[in-house]
C-alpha cells in the first residue's frame, strides 16, 4: 500500500483529483468506482471545476457507484443518486447513461444485485475505486463480519452507521435499515482503489487498518492484500498512526 500523508482535508482532495486526472487521460474509456458520504465532497467539486476548464473530460468515463440505501427514490435528497446528480453528474460532461448507481426502489433487490454485478463485468471492471472509511472499518457499506468472498449485495446496516449518517437525514428513524452495496469481493477486483481518509475521527479506524491484521471484522483490513492501494491521509487521521510507530 502507497500512502500519501498530506496537511489537511483540501490537500487530500487536491492530490486525489490529481491522481484521478492522471488516470481518466491515460485511459482510453476510464471505469470509475464513485463513493459517497462527506469525504470525497470536495474532490468532487474540484472535478467539476476541472471539467468545466476543459482540463478533463468525462465523455467517455464511465462510473458504478459502490452503495445505495434500500427504499429511497432517486429524487429524495438523500438517495446516493440525488448525492452524486447535484454534486457531480450534473455538473460535467458525462452522459447520464454511463453513470450506474444500484437501484434501491428495485422490486427485487437480489435480482438488482446480480444484474448490477454482472454490468460490471460486461464493461471490463472498474479501473480506479474510489472508497472513503467507515468508523467501524466498513467499506462501501460492507460491515463488519461481512464475507471478503462477498459481490454485490443487499446489507442490513449496523445501528452505529445508521447513527453516523443520521446527520444528512431529519432523525435517524428515517435513515434506512437496508442497502444495496458492492461486495468485498468486487471491491478487491478493481484494478486500483484509492482511500480518502480525513479527520481525527477517523485515526482509530485507519490505524487499525494500516497496523492491525486481516479481518473479516474490520472490513478495510483486506486492502492490505491488493497490489495496487494509495491511501491518501491528513495528519489529523494519522496521528493515531504516527504515535503507535
Ligand atoms: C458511508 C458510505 C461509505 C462512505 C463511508 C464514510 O456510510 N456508505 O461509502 O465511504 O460511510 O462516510 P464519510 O465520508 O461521510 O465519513
Amino acid at each position: 500500500m502507497r500512502l500519501i500523508e498530506v496537511e489537511n482535508y483540501q490537500e487530500m482532495s487536491e492530490k486525489v483529483c490529481q491522481l484521478m486526472i492522471n488516470r481518466i487521460t491515460d485511459l482510453t474509456k476510464p471505469v470509475l468506482g464513485l463513493a459517497t458520504g462527506s469525504t470525497p465532497e470536495r474532490l468532487y467539486q474540484l472535478l467539476v471545476e476541472v471539467n468545466q476548464k476543459d482540463v478533463v473530460s468525462f465523455q467517455d468515463v464511465t462510473t458504478f457507484n459502490l452503495d445505495e440505501y434500500i427504499g429511497l427514490e432517486a429524487t429524495d435528497p438523500n438517495s446516493y443518486r440525488y448525492y452524486m446528480n447535484d454534486k457531480l453528474f450534473n455538473h460535467i460532461d458525462i452522459p447520464d447513461e454511463q453513470t450506474h448507481i444500484p437501484n434501491g426502489r428495485a422490486d427485487d433487490s437480489e435480482q438488482e444485485c446480480a444484474r448490477y454485478e454482472a454490468l460490471i463485468q460486461q464493461v471490463g471492471g472498474i479501473d480506479i475505486q474510489l472508497l472513503g472509511l467507515g468508523l467501524n472499518g466498513h467499506i462501501g457499506f460492507n460491515e463488519p463480519g461481512t464475507s471478503f468472498k462477498q459481490k454485490t449485495h443487499v446489507v442490513e446496516l449496523e445501528e452505529s452507521t445508521r447513527k453516523a449518517n443520521a446527520r444528512f437525514f431529519e432523525s435517524i428513524d428515517d435513515v434506512p435499515t437496508h442497502a444495496i452495496t458492492m461486495g468485498i469481493n468486487t471491491i478487491m477486483q478493481s484494478k486500483e482503489i484509492m482511500l480518502m481518509v480525513s479527520g481525527e475521527k477517523k485515526a482509530g479506524a485507519l490505524d487499525r487498518l494500516l497496523n492491525g491484521e486481516v479481518t473479516e471484522e474490520f472490513p478495510a483490513s483486506i486492502l492490505n492484500e491488493h497490489d495496487h492501494v494509495t491511501i491518501v491521509a491528513d495528519k489529523a487521521a494519522l496521528l493515531t498512526s504516527s504515535k503507535t510507530k
